[in-house]
């Protein structure tokens, strides 16, 4: 039950989003007005045919309508605008931190260039930082169905701006795609100092998870749900206190999970694995933070202590400094008074 305790505690809890498709904020009213501006056709009449054209049964039709959505994403401004809008959203929702991907392949197969995208959303988190208080980190994602080689020549493009950039990740359709086939350039990801993380266990198998830890050495997982049909595998995510990035919502309209009380985050918690709540693409799957926070409160029967917990795990799991962490734990506590 969603009391209004616990409403009120969500609004008022601070959190991080650590699992953010920048593209996947884009929405519908955004879509259009872009589209107007930069004279791109899309085959949508009004923002509710969009709204209404948003109905997946699994990853990939998900994907096939985000690639099509970032064709209206062509000037520096527009990447401005785009993440803007996100942060004044995650503002709303007391989000304090954000951890926010993009797909640079998304548009520089589209002749945009690689730093027209950087310089727009580097500038909005800027002022972001500035104006609302919200610190970040941006995560290049190597989408998995392109090739090993394809990776390789974003992360060339990325080596001037590579002050700029905190980690990689690892997104896209993932069946067919395991992590193996990433595995060299991660390690030359690594090498240059990067962070990384990767999607597994969101469609593909435990085994996909596995890869990731093993042949990527990820820090941590973005959805990870999977992982729960290997005891094995979940004992040593436990045990080596890595984070899962879950997205409630998200699971949900992909069909990842047949209904909200079939969500993975009460499991994970009560397995002392640390979970995390995120948006992951909230234009496309109706919520943002705190939306996913009161349906999985709702449907999971979430207590206090356990969004506390959830709250805690999104700054600890974090690529903060440990300073950084232990003031936002000590916000979340004297938030949960
Ligand atoms: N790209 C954007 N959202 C994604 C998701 N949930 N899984 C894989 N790739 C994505
Ligand atoms: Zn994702």
């Amino acid at each position: 039950m969603l009391t209004p305790d616990l409403e009120s505690l969500i609004a008022r809890l601070p959190k991080a989003e650590l699992h953010l498709h920048i593209e996947g904020s884009l929405e519908p009213e955004m879509l259009f007005a872009l589209a107007a501006r930069n004279g791109v056709t899309i085959p949508f009449a009004s923002a509710a045919e969009v709204r209404a054209a948003y109905e997946f049964s699994n990853l990939q039709d998900f994907l096939d309508i985000y690639y099509q959505g970032m064709s209206v994403l062509i000037t520096e401004q527009d990447f401005y605008d785009l993440t803007w809008a996100y942060l004044e959203r995650a503002s709303a929702d007391t989000v304090r931190h954000v951890e926010i991907f993009f797909d640079p392949q998304g548009h520089t197969t589209r002749g945009v260039a690689f730093a027209t995208a950087l310089n727009g959303i580097e500038r909005a988190l800027k002022d972001g930082e500035a104006r609302l208080g919200i610190s970040y980190r941006l995560i290049l994602c190597f989408l998995r169905h392109l090739s090993e080689e394809e990776a390789f020549a974003t992360l060339e493009l990325a080596k001037p701006h590579l002050h700029r950039i905190h980690g990689v990740g690892l997104d896209s359709s993932e069946l067919g795609h395991p992590p193996a086939k990433f595995q060299r350039v991660f390690a030359k990801a690594r090498e240059l100092g990067l962070h990384v993380t990767a999607h597994a266990g969101e469609e593909g198998p435990p085994a996909y998870v596995t890869e990731a830890l093993d042949l990527l050495k990820v820090e941590r997982i973005d959805h990870g749900n999977r992982a729960l049909e290997d005891a094995a595998l979940t004992r040593r995510i436990a045990e080596a206190g890595l984070t899962l990035t879950v997205c409630p919502q998200s699971n949900l309209r992909l069909c990842v999970i047949p209904d909200m009380a079939s969500s993975p985050v009460k499991r994970m918690l009560d397995l002392g694995l640390k979970v995390t709540v995120n948006s992951d693409d909230p234009a496309y799957f109706g919520g943002y933070m705190n939306d996913n926070f009161r349906s999985i409160t709702k449907a999971l029967g979430l207590s206090a202590a356990e969004l506390v917990q959830l709250a805690e795990n999104s700054f600890t799991g974090s690529f903060l400094p440990g300073e950084d962490i232990a003031r936002h734990v000590a916000a979340v506590r004297a938030a949960a008074q």
